[in-house]
């Protein structure tokens, strides 16, 4: 393998550390690599050109009270494809927070489960305001550069996909909405206009907005909530966005008072707004649902009157009777999928009739999905989730699962090994919805190191198409995005 240690950031987390999100599987990483010519067992596919990134949030110095994983600062990891030939890149996005605490080694921001008062420093971001805007939550390819953002609304960082140099943050010609972006601005290939949402504790409490592929805001709407939300991530069809108002949200009466303390609405519907994508206010058709919270959605698409919508019903979003930890895994139970008991859920909102019908689609728990990106937003037939292990925000495997015959094919990783938000490449030429590879960083905690596996999406548990080594360990992280070659 050859490969330049280009970076140290700096770093003061106790020696004796026991914290779950410090260590272990999420083991702070600190330094910044390039790599290439690194060691392959099997062969890199000519026909896998692009770019898989995945974000990291990274624990680097001790929290003013408490570290909770979403804390922490964004660490990309880049390895991209062309011709046979990978070449892999790390580094932490240089947001304003994190330079601030490089200078100042130490941490100047209250985390999401500190008291915003307890920031040292004077300004702030995010929906809960005076938080650090980390960029460490997600990461889409949009115009030709990676976009890192924050669950709690915020800057977009931009980098260079493959060497992730800093771009600085994105502006939509000259402008950018001064509420933030969330997390989980979505991309719909075929047109390459970018549609995403932020959130706020003012009226009128989410907007929602359009980029051109040129790079312009060409739609930003409100769309008017009843009060303060935590919506996390959005679905889009061809023509209609798909926004949602779920009955778990901070206690209006807490937060009157100046603290955050989510609590689940049981005698309030799930609503989701389905907005065309152009649409204004207005134009918003709004629909009930059975009461629960998703993070994640796999996809959407239109089906003669219907919008179909796929996604992770928690049947337990709050993890009542869940057996609560002691020591350090204190208080990060309900960050186990499992004790969520999110599952596979399938909703359709009639257009001409208002109503909508939903169905659980399997027992299996399983979040963090991907699709084929060429099919996003249009009729698709996979999504690969992954399977979340128990007692910890991490994947021990992933599952392809087929939405037309409800085939779960479940591909198991060694004890120990952990995986990361899989993307499905479409092979070069791709013929097929899975006619392509699954790519995934693993973090080894038998071993001590961190590979890029790459699997034949047609067939994910055969054998690796390819095993890359990286330089080093690399820790868990959440979210993940697959870029083609023509789109960088
Ligand atoms: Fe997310």
């Amino acid at each position: 393998m050859k490969f330049t240690l280009t970076n140290t950031v700096d770093s003061a987390l106790p020696p004796d550390d026991d914290h779950p999100y410090r260590t272990g599987v999420w083991r702070s990483q600190v330094n910044e690599y390039d790599a290439w010519d690194m060691d392959v067992i099997g062969e890199i596919p000519g026909d896998l050109n692009g770019v898989y990134l995945r974000n990291t949030e990274t624990a680097l110095f001790e929290p003013i009270k408490r570290y909770h994983p979403f804390d922490g600062d964004a660490l990309m990891h880049s390895i991209s494809f062309e011709a046979g030939e990978a070449r892999y890149s790390n580094r932490f996005v240089r947001t304003d927070g994190f330079l601030a605490e490089q200078e100042a080694k130490q941490s100047l921001w209250a985390g999401i489960t500190e008291h915003p008062s307890n920031a040292l420093a004077e300004s702030g971001s995010g929906a809960r305001t005076m938080m650090k805007d980390n960029a460490s939550t997600d990461v889409i390819v949009h115009r030709g550069e990676a976009l890192a953002s924050f669950y709690q609304c915020g800057e977009l960082y931009a980098l260079d996909p493959r060497t992730l140099e800093s771009r600085g943050k994105t502006q939509w010609g000259g402008t950018f909405p001064t509420d933030g972006v969330s997390a989980h601005p979505t991309l719909d290939e075929h047109t390459g206009e970018l549609m995403f949402f932020n959130y706020s504790t003012d009226a009128p409490y989410m907007h929602y907005g359009v980029v051109s592929p040129d790079g312009d805001l060409v739609t930003y709407v409100d769309v008017p909530l009843p009060g303060p939300r935590l919506p996390h991530d959005m679905a889009i069809t061809e023509n209609w966005s798909i926004l949602n108002d779920l009955p778990l949200f901070w206690d209006p009466q807490a937060l009157a008072e100046g603290y955050y303390s989510n609590r689940f609405h049981t005698d309030m519907p799930s609503r989701f707004a389905l907005i065309p994508r152009h649409g204004s206010t207005e134009d918003i058709r709004w629909f009930e649902a059975d009461p629960t919270f998703v993070l994640h959605w796999a996809n959407a698409y239109e089906e003669g009157d219907e919008v179909v919508l796929d996604g992770y019903f928690q049947h337990n979003p709050t993890g009542r009777g869940a057996p609560r930890a002691e020591g350090p895994n204190k208080g990060f139970e309900t960050l186990d999928m499992n004790v969520l008991e999110a599952r596979a859920h399938r909703w359709r909102f009639n257009l001409a009739t208002g109503t909508t019908s939903e169905e659980s689609l399997t027992d299996r728990c399983s979040e963090f999905p991907m699709v084929n990106g060429r099919h996003v937003g249009r009729p698709y037939r996979y999504a690969y989730e992954a399977q979340c292990a128990n007692g910890l925000f991490a994947f021990n495997g992933l599952i392809k699962r087929d939405l037309e015959t409800g085939s779960e094919e479940v591909v198991a990783f060694d004890d120990g090994v952990f995986v990361s938000e899989t993307v499905m490449a479409p092979r070069t030429g791709s013929t097929a919805e899975d006619d392509g590879y699954l790519v995934t960083f693993t973090t080894d905690m038998v071993n001590d190191w961190s590979e890029c596996v790459i699997l034949d999406a047609a067939n994910p548990a055969a054998e690796p198409v390819a095993r890359i080594r990286l330089p080093e360990r690399i820790a868990s992280g959440t979210h993940s995005t697959w870029a083609p070659l023509e789109d960088l």
